[in-house]
């Protein structure tokens, strides 16, 4: 089966706060979003990539990204999920969705692998999945502590997240649902969600200290 991937790349990078969208700043000299292409093309797990950008970013993404018959771009939307609704748009045939946010733009490939073998071995849908090192609290409004989940059972979810085609296609279909990942709105279906060992270098570049933390992987720090 067809295995495409889908990568949000259409964010402003508010939290970062450059000048450009988070997914066009460089990292090591490359831009985010092509460091997150090519790690999909050297899985070798993935047969066609569309990569959602904002409407004007459009002709500077296909300058940068490997000049490739299988990488599309497309223009993504306001919010995140309208950004994967675009791409399933312009990916009908997939057997299989892989979706990954241009912000993971380390993700070792072992890793993008590893997501769709398991799609394969016959999981519907495979998120990447790392203990947390920090104590998880629910807050109100006020600020005051609601609760504290034990942390022995919380996770914290990577991409990419893989989905029967079918599956994730369903789950975008409803109007009006909200979620913090693609797994989430998977979820609300009722659908049972596979997790397996994420991978550190998968961490999402969101704030200052993150991209600092990417510029010093690319050069080759001692971890
Ligand atoms: N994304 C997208 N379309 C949106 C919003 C986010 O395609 N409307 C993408 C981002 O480009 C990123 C991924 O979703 O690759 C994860 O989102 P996040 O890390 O929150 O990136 P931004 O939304 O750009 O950052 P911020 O929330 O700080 O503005
Ligand atoms: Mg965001």
């Amino acid at each position: 089966g067809t295995v495409v991937a889908l990568v949000p790349a259409a964010g402003r990078g508010v939290r970062l706060g450059e000048a450009t969208p988070k997914a066009f700043v460089p990292v090591g000299g490359s831009p985010m979003v092509r460091l997150a292409v090519e790690g999909l093309i050297a899985s070798g797990a993935v047969d066609r990539i569309i990569v959602m950008v904002p409407a004007e970013f459009v002709e500077s993404a296909v300058a940068l990204l490997p000049p490739s018959d299988s990488v599309h771009v497309v223009v993504g939307g306001a919010e995140r999920i309208d950004s994967v609704r675009a791409g399933l748009a312009a990916a009908p045939e997939a057997a299989y969705y892989l979706v990954h946010d241009a912000a993971r733009a380390l993700t070792p490939p072992a890793l993008i692998a590893r997501v769709a073998a398991e799609l394969r071995a016959g999981h519907l849908a495979v998120v990447p999945a790392l203990p947390v090192a920090d104590t998880i609290k629910s807050v109100d409004a006020a600020g005051a502590v609601t609760g504290t989940p034990d942390r022995a059972q919380l996770r914290a979810i990577q991409t990419p997240q893989g989905f029967a085609a079918g599956l994730l296609r369903s789950a975008y279909l409803a109007d009006g649902v909200q979620a913090t990942d693609d797994a989430g709105l998977v979820e609300l279906l009722g659908a049972q969600v596979h997790t397996i060992p994420g991978d550190p270098m998968a961490f999402k570049i969101t704030t200052p200290l993150d991209l600092l933390l990417a510029h010093a992987v690319l050069d080759g720090a001692d971890l």
